[in-house]
């Protein structure tokens, strides 16, 4: 069949009928399929549920039936939504790409695609089909002297990721606003899920309808922030872990950025997201190009298939960490900043005995870091503090077959430090008189001033050279407020944060096998552009486990476990005040990267033995919960949550119940298990570590399970049916086992 053109419906751009294009990436059980209509700028008529295979008429067919009739007094033709949407196309919704020369025009570029590769090969045919793949379209708008590199990959996971470089052709400067990448979502996906969140309170989420006009998340602190979109959702009614549809894009960045869901009247709806630029930030000069940080995107049947696909993703990185995330002891909440070499050995003594594997000293052993108000930004080990410098700590701890890691927060300094009196102009600020105001007694060292980067890096190059140090936890603690060059009084985001992500990669390069935790504020830098750099991020400065259960509910929404710290400590949470069995603590802190922190001084026996059983627990599962799939169950109820990992062949697996609240009816949903291989045998055992928890009311099946080393069922009987839930006092949990039984035949998944 020969391709049937829409009429010529461009409002000015001549259409190129050589120049058509359609792309079918097939990826995961993801489809999208790429329009470029007769030379003109792409759009994307379907990302979503696999198409299966398409032959070149199905795909003209499936890009012709996506045009949509004419509206009334609108314009006279199908309004063609982009990937950077545009006016020229008629669009009405936010721009994708806008900016402006001297003389006020540019403001409103008419890109038209000029060359298109798949996978670096050049596309002549009209019609192609593929698999995963690249896409690389090259875009231009010659009377306004801009041209553009579209990029798009559909990666193994079924994750699509998007960005775009716009390149000055012209002679005159461009100032560029904003380069906000689109993507359409279909009209049944009429709920918003995404997340807000505070200090100590992080990612916590939030449903709304996707009504028309703009559910608008812009984010000015500079970081990533503990408020920040984390991932924006549009879901069909009531999406839940493993029911309805989802599409939610993630902006992979840690400066200044926005994410948006916009329905315009019509009825379209997109996502976007891009970094939100200051005025006069980037002024591209003729030739200079800037390229905006991906958007990813992420479709799921479901909320966990859309969460594996980031996490396919991540751990499909040749740099990702190795399942065996050491087991970690922080120092903060044991000592904070009193530092005493007598007590910091004997925390590391105990450590060992119970089988930690890294010891991070945290805040205050530099300068004259005594508490938050002075020393910071002096990268100087304290000799008030340290006479003989840290080999006496970092020497002990090595000996004792652990890892030292140390704490620094690089792009900060009091105002009370010798760099900041020595160099005022390296601090950002408004001007070159005025400072902007302190948060947490500090101000935020200008890494874009080559003096003030090369500082902070050889200061840091030191004590790497000279100590024994394999981890950094690289800590940020304050959101960005006014954030110019004082000399210049530019605004100096964009470039500060490209330099915090340079610093970190030249501190990685001297010194291989150096990881860095990503943390800001606890869980405030969270996000796919920081993880290029780093290996792990700290979720929450909140360790209260009750907390954690929704924190890290929701940031393995973006993220697999392995890169989320996750802490044991003390009794009583030093943030809520809320006491906790050991028992909830540990099941919680079980699924991310274990750590403990907490003064082990004041353990008793009992809790020292408990908290080993946990960290063997750990040792013994980081394997299945570092390599599998996240499972999180709908229940029907909000008081028993449920969740745990399967083995990708569904060997294995490991899961919660965590009763998180109390209810009006007595009994709980019956516990389920999806994704199991519906025909193998499986044998569930119960769990206890420690202490049995407090409440615990088990079902007949349960005390069975326990005297006879568990129960065997078969994995269809668990998914369906399930099993009655045991009764649980609040803030109390128990952990589940399930292996599939020796000598089942039956075919993995
Ligand atoms: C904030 C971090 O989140 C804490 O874990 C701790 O490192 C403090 N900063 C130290 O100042």
């Amino acid at each position: 069949m020969t391709p049937t053109r829409r009429p010529a419906e461009h409002p000015v751009l001549a259409p190129v009928p050589d120049r058509t294009h359609r792309i079918h990436l097939r990826s995961a059980g993801v489809s999208v399929v790429l329009d470029v209509t007769d030379g003109r700028a792409p759009a994307i008529p379907h990302w979503g549920a696999d198409l299966g295979e398409l032959s070149a008429n199905d795909l003209d067919a499936v890009c012709e039936s996506a045009v949509e009739a004419a509206v009334n007094n609108a314009v006279d033709v199908p309004v063609r939504l982009g990937i950077l949407p545009a006016q020229a196309d008629g669009w009405l919704g936010r721009p994708g790409l806008t900016g402006s020369r001297p003389d006020g025009s540019g403001w409103a570029p008419r890109l038209h695609t000029e060359a298109i590769t798949l996978d670096g090969q050049p596309l002549t045919a009209t019609h192609v089909q593929s698999g995963p793949g690249r896409v690389v379209i090259k875009l231009a708008d010659e009377p306004q002297s801009l041209a553009v590199e579209l990029t798009l990959e559909l990666l193994d996971s079924g994750l699509l990721r998007v960005r775009g470089t716009v390149t000055n052709t012209g002679e005159t400067p461009y100032a560029l606003d904003e380069l906000t990448v689109a993507l359409p979502v279909p009209a049944r996906a009429s709920e918003l899920l995404d997340f807000a969140g505070r200090w100590a309170r992080e990612r916590t989420p939030q449903r709304s309808t996707f009504g028309v006009g703009t559910h608008l998340r812009e984010n000015r602190r500079g970081r990533t922030g503990a408020d920040s979109a984390h991932v924006l959702h549009a879901g069909t009614p009531g999406v839940g872990f493993s029911h309805g549809e989802v599409w939610g894009v993630h902006l992979g960045f840690s400066g200044n950025h926005r994410h948006l869901a916009e329905q315009v009247n019509t009825g379209t709806k997109i996502l976007a997201g891009g970094e939100m630029l200051t005025a006069g930030e980037v002024v591209l000069d003729p030739d200079a190009s800037y390229t905006s940080p991906w958007l990813y995107a992420t479709y799921g049947a479901g909320l966990d298939q859309a969460a594996h696909r980031f996490h396919r993703f991540l751990r499909s990185r040749e740099h990702h960490v190795s399942t065996r995330r050491p087991v970690t002891l922080n120092v903060w909440e044991a000592v904070y900043f009193d530092h005493d070499l007598a007590r910091l050995r004997d925390l590391a003594d105990r450590a060992a005995e119970l089988g930690v594997e890294r010891y991070v000293l945290d805040d205050g052993w530099f300068g004259s870091r005594r508490d938050d108000h002075s020393g910071l930004g002096d990268w100087v080990v304290s000799a008030e503090v340290w006479p003989d410098g840290l080999s006496p700590l970092i020497d002990h701890v090595t000996d004792l077959g652990m890892e030292f890691g140390l704490w620094f927060e690089p792009e900060m300094v009091n105002e009370d430090s010798e760099v900041a009196r020595a160099h005022p102009e390296w601090i950002l600020g408004p001007d070159s008189e005025q400072l902007p105001v302190e948060s947490r007694h500090q101000q935020v060292l200008n890494l874009t001033i080559p003096g003030a980067y090369e500082h902070v890096k050889n200061q840091i190059l030191a004590l790497l050279d000279e100590y024994d140090i394999g981890y950094i936890k690289w800590d940020q603690n304050r959101d960005l407020l006014e954030a110019a060059t004082r000399a210049t009084g530019r605004a100096a985001t964009h470039e500060q944060t490209l330099a915090a992500y340079r610093l970190m990669d030249e501190l990685k390069a001297a010194h291989p096998g150096l990881e860095i935790e990503a943390c800001a504020s606890g869980g405030a830098r969270v996000d796919l552009g920081v993880l290029e750099h780093t290996d792990r991020v700290w979720v929450s400065d909140c360790i209260d486990p009750l907390e954690r259960q929704l924190m890290n509910r929701w940031t393995s929404q973006l993220l697999p476990l392995e890169l989320m710290g996750s802490h044991i400590a003390s009794g009583r949470s030093h943030t809520t005040g809320r006491l906790h069995t050991l028992s909830f603590r540990g099941l919680t802190a079980l699924f991310g990267h274990l750590g403990i922190e907490w003064d082990l001084a004041q353990a008793s026996e009992a809790e020292l033995t408990e908290l080993r059983a946990w960290i063997a627990l750990y040792k013994q599962q980081r394997e299945l919960l570092f390599t599998g799939d996240l499972v999180r169950v709908d229940r029907g109820e909000d008081v028993q949550w449920m969740y745990g990992v399967l083995s990708p062949a569904r060997d294995e697996g490991l899961f919660v119940l965590a009763a998180v609240d109390r209810q009006g009816t007595s009994q709980h949903a019956r516990l389920t298990f999806p994704g199991l291989d519906p025909a193998a045998r499986y044998r569930l055992r119960p769990l206890i570590i420690g202490e049995r928890p407090h409440g615990l009311n088990a079902p007949a099946w349960w005390q069975r399970a326990e005297e006879q080393d568990g129960i065997v069922l078969p994995g269809g009987v668990l998914t369906t049916s399930g099993l009655a839930a045991p009764l649980l006092d609040p803030e109390q949990g128990v952990l589940l086992s399930l292996t599939r039984e020796h000598g089942d035949t039956s075919s993995p998944r």
